[in-house]
């Protein structure tokens, strides 16, 4: 990750993971194999794109970043979950995640459905009790905002309909294909930033601007999620790369060509840098964000 938003980041992820650290159970706590499985999925080494926007929202808002850790965590907890259950056998089938075997390759089917149920429960746990000296209603409302944007109208009910997009592509397939990024993946991303802003004294204006820039950089996220499964290797990648023609989903490569899918990057790209200049601050910090989903390599 380079850039401003690569130093962030980079800044960013120990104060994450020694939040991840506090709260995740033990690995010697009973059931072992459970909790060892947990931290094994969470401590792989992933991006932590989710928390660091999750913080970046709450500081343009003026939230003090101590009070946004457990949350940041949280929604990396539930991220971690929607991972490990999207590479079961029987959702995506895959072998390789974070550059380590799959949980359920690891361990087994049994421990990774667990883990997955864990993480999301324990990441909505955190965010109705943590940090207690923020009001139990912007607690709430987190919460509220995660497990919506988990539930059937935002990632599950996204991922339902990518494996049924599999094989039989629906009629009106391009608005089809954009509905299921924006919600397997833009929901999450979306509920990162409104969540950042919730620990604040947000105003109805501010929450819908973040609201606008998430579903922008949601669907970003996806496009070059998809474009990399094409061009990337699964070393850099730490996952199996050509999975998606492998599995014939339906993607923005397979739908529009490489081509056209760099360009509606490029267009996205554009959307999100006018909704970034509307930001009260850190311009900079956003527009180096938006620059790296266009870029990244991983
Ligand atoms: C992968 O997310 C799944 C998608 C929603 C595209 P990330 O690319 O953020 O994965 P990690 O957290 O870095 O492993
Ligand atoms: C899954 O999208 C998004 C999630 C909700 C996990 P993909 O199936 O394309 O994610 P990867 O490529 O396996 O990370
Ligand atoms: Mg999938
Ligand atoms: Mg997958
Ligand atoms: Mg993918």
């Amino acid at each position: 990750m380079s850039g401003a938003f690569g130093d962030f980041s980079r800044r960013l992820r120990p104060e994450v993971d020694a939040a991840l650290e506090r709260l995740l159970p033990a690995a010697q706590e009973d059931p072992r194999v459970l909790h060892q499985a947990m931290r094994y999925s969470v401590f792989a080494g992933g991006k932590r794109v989710r928390p660091a926007l999750l913080v970046l929202a709450g500081e343009t808002y003026g939230v003090p970043r101590e009070l946004l850790l457990p949350g940041a965590a949280a929604l990396e907890m539930v991220h971690t979950f929607s991972l490990v259950h999207d590479d079961l056998p029987a959702l995506d089938d895959d072998a390789l995640r974070r550059g380590r075997p799959t949980v359920h390759r690891q361990y087994d089917e049994a421990t990774a459905v667990l883990v997955g149920d864990a993480l999301l429960s324990l990441g909505l746990q955190t965010l109705m009790t943590e940090p207690a000296t923020v009001a139990p209603e912007s607690r709430l409302r987190a919460a509220a905002l995660v497990a919506e944007a988990v539930g059937t109208r935002g990632m599950i009910g996204g991922q339902m309909a990518d494996l049924e997009a599999e094989n039989d592509w629906p009629a009106a397939p391009a608005a089809a294909l954009e509905a299921i990024h924006r919600r397997k993946t833009g929901a999450l991303l979306t509920a990162a930033l409104r969540v950042g802003g919730a620990y604040g004294a947000l105003d109805g204006g501010s929450d819908s601007l973040l609201t606008a820039l998430g579903r922008c950089l949601g669907l970003m996220f996806q496009i070059g999620d998809d474009v990399l499964d094409v061009e990337g290797d699964s070393l850099t990648l730490g996952k199996t790369a050509g999975k998606d023609e492998s599995a014939r989903k339906l993607t923005y490569p397979s739908l529009h060509g490489l081509e056209a899918s760099r360009r509606m990057l490029r267009e996205a790209r554009t959307e999100a840098l006018d909704l970034v200049a509307r930001l009260p601050a850190s311009h900079d910090l956003f527009g180096s964000l938006v620059d790296y989903l266009c870029q990244r390599d991983r």
